[in-house]
């Protein structure tokens, strides 16, 4: 009889080891902090046991954890004092998020901060872009200039990579454009340009204390049955400049992360986003499932499909299986 013995290469741990395809890495992994300008607030989100809302005068704890377990990778969201209709807090000098990437940048030179580029967590209405009075609509004209004003002060605070969530068309260009002009050159854009309306972000917007007050974000981020779509935003990203490419959510758009290995060369990160870590928190909690080895094969899954990097905020609990 002849047949292939696949099970030779599945005989001990060791051989298993050796021949293992997919590995999970600390430089891997971007650990978001949800940042709040009000003083001596520390408290855990409900909807994500293990993450906490955090105060600028207390940050500093929370990074020196994150950065003491291994984590080189950050990135920042931020829970203003005060809200407008054009979210001003996003792009002014002393913004929570420009306070805490300087805050950061001061305590490691070798931390890398992460800015998400969106006015949604700013603006009254929690919408990521200002408002047109007819439509009842995000205006993405309009948006643009406060988005690379965002940018270009997130780049002055600090921040080494510049991450745009808002999902307005011509994003990348403008803020390159932006970046540019204002010399920064040398700092790359990690577009979230394949994002979807998904209810994945949930617990998120809790977090963020971003739910929109009328409507929805479907005119903005993408329809979750498209595939080909993802594909031409892809297009119009690395025409417009994109150094990195985000896939979001993730586990549910598997799929997705691989068409965009398949049809370019740049950087892929996966966002495993609030939803996905609150099921499997939950399940955990009630004792349903093994954390530690769902978390595991959930990372491997994202790597195996084609990211190279994962935002995700199971980062720290990584980082104790990592040194097991
Ligand atoms: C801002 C933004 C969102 C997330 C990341 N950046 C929320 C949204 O689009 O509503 C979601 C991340 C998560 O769910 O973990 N636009």
């Amino acid at each position: 009889m002849n047949f292939d013995r696949h099970r030779r290469l599945r005989a001990s741990h060791t051989i298993r080891d050796m021949v293992r395809e997919t590995h999970i890495r600390k430089e891997d992994l971007i650990y978001p902090i949800f940042v709040v300008e009000r003083d001596d607030v520390k408290e855990e989100i409900k909807s994500l046991p293990g993450i906490y809302q955090i105060s600028l005068n207390l940050l500093h704890e929370e990074i020196k954890a994150a950065y003491d377990l291994g984590i080189r990778a950050m990135m920042f969201f931020g829970i203003p004092n005060e809200k407008d209709a054009c979210g001003t807090g996003a792009f002014i000098d002393d913004g929570v998020i420009q306070r805490a990437t300087k805050i950061a940048k001061s305590l490691y030179h070798d931390l890398l901060i992460l800015a998400d580029t969106c006015l949604c967590e700013y603006t009254d209405h929690g919408h990521c872009g200002v408002i047109d009075d007819h439509t009842h609509d995000v205006d993405n004209d309009e948006t643009l200039p406060l988005l690379v004003k965002t940018a270009v002060s997130q780049a002055k605070a600090g921040a080494d990579i510049i991450a745009p969530s808002n999902m307005m068309d011509g994003f990348v260009a403008a803020i390159r454009q932006g970046l540019d002009e204002a010399g920064f050159y040398n700092i790359p854009i990690m577009s979230y340009g394949i994002k979807y309306a998904s209810s994945f972000y949930g617990p998120f917007r809790d977090a963020a204390e971003s739910t929109p007050s009328f409507g929805d974000r479907k005119t903005y981020q993408m329809d979750p049955a498209n595939r080909l779509e993802a594909m031409r935003e892809l297009e119009s990203d690395l025409v417009e400049g994109a150094d990195m490419m985000i896939v979001k959510p993730a586990l549910s758009y598997l799929d997705i992360i691989r068409d965009v290995r398949n049809n370019s060369n740049i950087p892929i990160v996966a966002y495993n986003v609030s939803g996905e870590y609150s099921m499997t928190k939950a399940a955990a909690q009630n004792g349903w499932i093994d954390e530690e080895r769902i978390v595991m094969e959930q990372m491997i899954s994202m790597k195996r499909a084609g990211a190279d990097m994962i935002i995700t905020y199971f980062a720290k609990d990584i980082c104790r299986y990592l040194d097991k």
